[in-house]
Order: structure tokens, then sequence, then C-alpha cells
């Protein structure tokens, strides 16, 4: 699969902007400010539906404009795609593939997979456990296209079972209602759990041994799975761990007015040579533990579409040190990428090689050289 074309109309600093892609290297130079980050943004949002920063919909539409749209042609299968996003303020968005609007943003994953590495991604590691199941979740739903309606699902389970626990001396009838929202909640966590542990397991297996070579096999990565169901088997020994949990700690529920066991709670535990890089690891560890999870997200996604995603890197190679971006830049090979950098002189070194084409962005306007 591969992006030709985009077309970004009034989105955040963009008026209109227009860029063909090379289908292997497309590297966006730029100063601070000038619409790097937003223009990755806009592809992002035509892969996943959303974007990746904080912001509400209405903010991603041009400071003195109603209405934006971004517009993404790729060729998957030789088959031509084109997906189109239309945010207008203060109304729902819309999606359309092909010209035909979708029903659900849902719909759309899938037809655009990527891959997208920042600077932020360190909070993969750094960062609460929230981080962590956010960056599976987004995987995990790129893949497998039950999952983002299971975890919808479980959110609407949990938020209807906790005012039941906060209400629960309220109404005798209540201690019927409990069991079903129980039955739900094992049935559908139980589901997610699964899920997480199979992408997990996989997550292990290709990052661990890119952790090996990134470190010349000095260092041992190891990613292991938290769930405080405990581990997370056969269905059916899942669910009744599951059940037991609840009934045993139902009186702590109550009291606390939430739900305490499940997928909700969940955690990835990331460890080098046996100690949690969260606490122990060095800046440069950590780096080539994100990068190593990065790269084993385009190995799974590439296993189980059959295809490689795109890659986005925003303004990450002046984090990494030479042998990692040595490293990055040989494992690209293949994969198309769009690389945002402020300065390309390293850069050029590096991909001396490549099949490339180089843009510059300035004041959110795009203009690309020949080269
Ligand atoms: N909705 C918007 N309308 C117009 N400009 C915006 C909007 N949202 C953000 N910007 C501007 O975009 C610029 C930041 O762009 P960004 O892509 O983050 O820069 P960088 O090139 O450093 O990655 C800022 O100047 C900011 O004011
Ligand atoms: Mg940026």
């Amino acid at each position: 699969m591969i992006v030709n074309k985009l077309i970004i109309k009034n989105y955040r600093n963009f008026k209109e902007a227009e860029a063909e892609l090379n289908s292997s290297l497309n590297i966006f130079i730029g100063d601070n400010g000038q619409g790097k980050t937003n223009l990755m943004e806009s592809i992002y949002i035509a892969s996943i539906g959303r974007t990746f920063r904080l912001n509400s919909e209405n903010e991603l539409i041009n400071f003195f404009e109603d209405k934006s749209s971004v517009e993404i042609h790729i060729l998957k299968n030789n088959y031509k795609i084109k997906i189109e996003i239309i945010l207008e303020k203060n109304k729902k968005k819309q999606v359309f593939i092909n010209g035909v609007k979708l029903d659900k943003t849902s719909e759309m994953i899938g037809v655009l997979n990527n891959v997208i590495f920042t600077p932020d991604d360190m909070k993969i590691i750094k960062g609460s456990p929230v981080e962590r199941r956010k960056f599976i979740n987004i995987d995990i739903s790129q893949i497998k296209p039950k999952y983002k309606y299971l975890l919808n699902k479980y959110k609407k389970i949990t938020s209807e079972r906790n005012i039941l626990l906060k209400n629960y001396y309220t109404k005798y009838e209540n201690k019927d209602i409990i069991s079903i929202w129980n039955d739900y909640l094992v049935n559908t966590g139980t589901e997610i759990s699964l899920y997480r542990s199979e992408y997990i397991n996989k997550l292990k297996k290709y990052a661990t041994n890119i952790y090996s070579n990134i470190t010349d096999n000095k260092e041992k990565l190891d990613i292991a799975y938290f769930s405080n169901i405990g581990s997370i088997t056969d269905r059916e020994e899942v669910k009744k761990i599951f059940y037991e949990k609840i009934n045993k700690n139902f009186n702590n529920e109550i009291l606390r007015g939430i739900s305490l066991y499940g997928p909700h709670k969940d955690d990835l535990i990331i460890k080098i040579n046996d100690k949690e890089c969260k606490y122990f690891g060095s800046q440069g560890q950590q780096r080539s533990a994100i990068l190593a999870l990065k790269l084993a997200e385009i190995e799974i996604i590439k296993e189980e579409a059959g295809e490689y995603p795109i890659l986005l890197l925003d303004d990450v190679l002046s984090e990494l040190d030479n042998k990692r971006k040595s490293y990055l830049i040989e494992h690209i090979k293949g994969i198309q990428t769009i690389i945002t950098c402020t300065d390309d002189h390293e850069l050029n070194i590096l991909t001396k090689d490549f099949n490339k084409k180089i843009f510059y962005i300035n004041e959110g306007r795009i203009s690309s050289i020949l080269n």
C-alpha cells in the first residue's frame, strides 16, 4: 500500500496544500512551528479517524475558517482508494471512501494503516499505564476490526456497572441487576484480554529480537502483559478467575464505587536486563526500547494485514544517536516513510542510497524540490 498524494484544505495552519509522495522515502524539512506535525496529523487522521494530539476536532480547522478537508489517494493491491475527511465547525466529521460516506468513522480503520513515531512516544515507557493501554489499543484496533467495538462496549459496561456499585444499597433489586453486569464485564473483558495477550506476545517476539540487534546482543529487552485477573491463557479459565476476583472483592468494589478488576487496569511491563525500564533504564536504553517497540509494530501490522503500514517519523531523528539512527534508516527500506526534520544534513548522508523526495514546509505551504 502506497500513499500517492495528499491534498489538505484549511487544516490547522495550511490553507491549501498538496503533495505527491514518493513510494519510498519522503522528507519534509521546516523550521519549528511551520506545520510539520500538522501535516503528519492530517495523514494520521486519514488513517485512524482522529488526532494523536490533545485537541478537539474544531481546533483542527484553520482558525479563520469553518470547514476543512483532508484527501489522501492510496494505491492498494493495484486498486485506487481515495479517503476523504471533512471537518466542519461544531458538526460531526464525515468520512468518505471513494466518494461513499461511511456510517461510522471506525469503518475506515484498516484501509490505511500507519505507525507513527514522535518524541512524545517516550511516554509509552515513562508514563502511566493509560499511555501503554492507549498504545496497544490503537495498534490492535488497526488489525482487528472487532477490537475497537469491544473496547467501546467495555467502556460503557464499566461506567454503568460503576453507577450501580455506587448506588448498590439504594434499591433491593440491585442485587439481581449486578449479576447481569458482572456477566457483561467478564464476557467482554475476557475477549479484550485475549486480544491483548495475543498482541503482546507478538510484540514481545519482534521487539526483543530488534532490541538485541540494536545493542549487538549486549542487552536484553523483555515485555510482559500485566493483568490483575492473572495470566491470560484459555478463555474459560480467564472467565473463571475473573468471576472469582469480582466475587471475592465485591465489598471493596461497593465501598469504592468502581470496578476494580479487568482490562481497564492492564499494563505492559517493559524490562531491560531484568530491571523495569521505566524506573531503571537510562535515557539511551529507553529510546532504544521505544524504537524496538515501533519497529515491532510495523512487523506485526505486516504479518496481520499482509502489507507494510506507512511509517510517520515526526521529528524523532534528532533524538536518536547515530547508531540508532542508522539502524532505523536501514530498517525502513521497502516501507513508505514520511520523515519530518528541521535540518536535513545528517539525514542526507544516511539516506544517500534511497530513492527519495524532499519537500520544504514554510508557514503552512509545501514546496518540493527535484533531486
Ligand atoms: N487550527 C489552527 N489554525 C491555524 N493555525 C494553527 C491551528 N492549530 C495550530 N496552528 C499553528 O500551527 C503551528 C504549529 O505547527 P506544527 O505542525 O506543530 O509545527 P512544527 O513544524 O514545529 O511541527 C503553530 O504556529 C500553530 O499556531
Ligand atoms: Mg512538530
